[in-house]
């Protein structure tokens, strides 16, 4: 009895795993549905920061190039935010409160691209302080500008106008807004909320470049 009983957990627990692993990877491997039906022309860069083991806003920078080529450019901190969620919360907070601008490894030189995708969390209703920090060094004026970002609920917030508020002088399209799982939800064992596919990149490339 006893051994048909843990062999009845040890079943429940292997098929539990593995329908939390399908809708985990099962939205990471999406493929999209729809047709690209746009050639955006001019070089493109796809300057992004992403900083959660889950990875939404890289996972979206990645979707981008798999559909309009470019090169990535992922915005890497001199001093990373640590690993504890709480502690992040802890120092992203007070870099958001105080307009810290964080030292970045290296910013990305986009003098030969006409086209940059930027990509951020958000956090705290905006770009993330590393986002901050390239626009703050980056020459953007004259370029075009397609910015996307992940949140974990609470959407978009004031990011877009942000950007275009720091950008001036680049052409900012329309932003594509993606909601992502988050670490909470990941802790959980709940997978990834998010419902959305490659198919919301493809449409809303298919909608600024139109
Ligand atoms: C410091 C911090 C602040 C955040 N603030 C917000 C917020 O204001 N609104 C929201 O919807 N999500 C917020 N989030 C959740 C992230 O935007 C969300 O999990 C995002 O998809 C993470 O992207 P990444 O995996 O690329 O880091 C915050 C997360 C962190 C760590």
């Amino acid at each position: 009895m006893k051994l048909i009983l843990t062999l009845a957990v040890a079943v429940a627990v292997i098929l539990a795993c593995a329908v939390a692993g399908c809708k985990i990877f099962g939205r990471r491997d999406t493929k999209a549905t729809i047709p690209l039906t746009v050639n955006p022309h001019g070089k493109m860069a796809i300057v992004y920061y992403s900083q959660s083991q889950v990875q939404n806003t890289a996972l979206i920078a990645k979707w981008i190039q798999k559909q309009v080529g470019g090169d990535l450019f992922p915005l890497e901190m001199v001093e990373p935010y640590p690993e504890p969620y709480r502690e992040t919360l802890k120092i992203a907070g007070k870099h958001h409160e105080e307009g810290t601008r964080p030292q970045l490894k290296g910013i990305p030189d986009l003098a030969g691209y006409d086209i940059v995708f930027l990509g951020s969390p958000i956090w705290y209703g905006t770009y993330a302080p590393p986002v901050a920090t390239f626009l703050g060094a980056c020459k953007l004026s004259g370029k075009t500008l397609a910015p996307f970002c992940t949140h974990g609920g609470g959407g978009a917030g004031h990011f877009l106008a942000d950007v275009r508020k720091t950008c001036p002088d680049a052409k900012v399209l329309d932003g594509l807004t993606i909601r992502g799982s988050n670490q909470i939800e990941r802790r959980l064992g709940m997978g990834v909320t998010s419902h959305h596919t490659e198919d919301d990149v493809v449409e809303w490339l298919n909608r600024i470049f139109k």
